[in-house]
């Protein structure tokens, strides 16, 4: 296994689990058997993430695009998260672990906005890892209805335009605390961005793995973290203006 630096651990991982689907093909079963492994595969990360001290992991659970699946695929979709909340709360609580959520609340049935409402309130006062689920979820819209809060504040005179730079937008993000990504990793070998957290990635290392979602575990982490500690992140400077540059 690769050895990792914990001082060089990206403060915020984010994952768009892909490849459910495909995993399940391959073997010959429905597609719900992916994602159900898929909600195993979602527990051994959290609790990996956690042991190698990540700060915020964000989760693509569920974009905004795949309210456009088959319904019984949508359905099946939108149980996972009780399933989860129910079996992996207790461990999340006994790590100090808080979960926080991004999207469309709103388009949520009650059942999935009942469980993650609790989950939130139950895990406020961790200070452990950061676990952020997207669920109904979309780039664009995400910074859509910021700018919508932004202009209802103006509309109300408690904002004046000359104060707008890109802190000030960021803090009208549906999670106003999540930092920058610096590690973004996909699973299932598309090499694309499919609408995640486009404010927030600005800057990320990307890193896609041809693993299937629900074989991706502790290791392939671990690898991916160690890949990612290999990197250099120059924001824009040369090798030479970087801290610990020789030449
Ligand atoms: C990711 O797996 C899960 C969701 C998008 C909800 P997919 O269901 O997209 O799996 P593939 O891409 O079809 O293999
Ligand atoms: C991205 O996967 C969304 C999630 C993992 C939740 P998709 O499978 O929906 O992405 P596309 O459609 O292949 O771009
Ligand atoms: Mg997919």
């Amino acid at each position: 296994m690769s050895e990792l630096s914990p001082q060089a651990m990206p403060n915020h991982v984010a994952v768009i689990m892909d490849g459910n689907g495909r995993w399940a093909e391959q073997r010959g079963l429905p597609r719900s058997d992916g994602h159900r492994a898929g909600v195993d595969a979602v527990r051994e990360i959290v609790r990996a993430a956690d042991d190698l001290g990540i700060g915020f992991l964000t989760l693509y659970a569920f974009s905004t695009e795949n309210w456009n699946r088959p319904k019984t695929e949508v359905d099946l979709l939108m149980k996972l998260p009780e399933e989860y909340f129910e079996q992996e709360l207790p461990d999340v609580i006994q790590r100090g672990c808080r979960i926080r959520s991004i999207g469309q609340r709103d388009r949520l049935p009650p059942n999935v906005r009942r469980c993650l409402d609790d989950a939130v309130t139950r895990t406020q006062d961790g200070t452990g890892l950061q676990l952020v689920f997207a669920l109904s979820y979309g780039g664009r819209g995400e910074i859509v209805e910021a700018a919508r809060r932004l202009l209802r504040e103006q509309e109300a005179g408690r904002f004046d335009a000359d104060g707008l730079d890109e802190k000030v937008f960021a803090s009208y993000l549906d999670e106003p605390e999540l930092p920058d990504v610096d590690l973004l990793i996909r699973t299932g070998g598309e090499r694309r961005v499919s609408n995640f957290l486009l404010w927030q990635i600005a800057y990320a290392e990307l890193l896609v793995s041809e693993c299937m979602w629900p074989d991706f575990g502790r290791a392939e982490l671990t690898a991916a973290l160690a890949d990612y500690q290999q990197r250099e992140r120059r924001f824009g400077k040369t090798s030479a203006q970087l801290p610990g540059a020789t030449r």
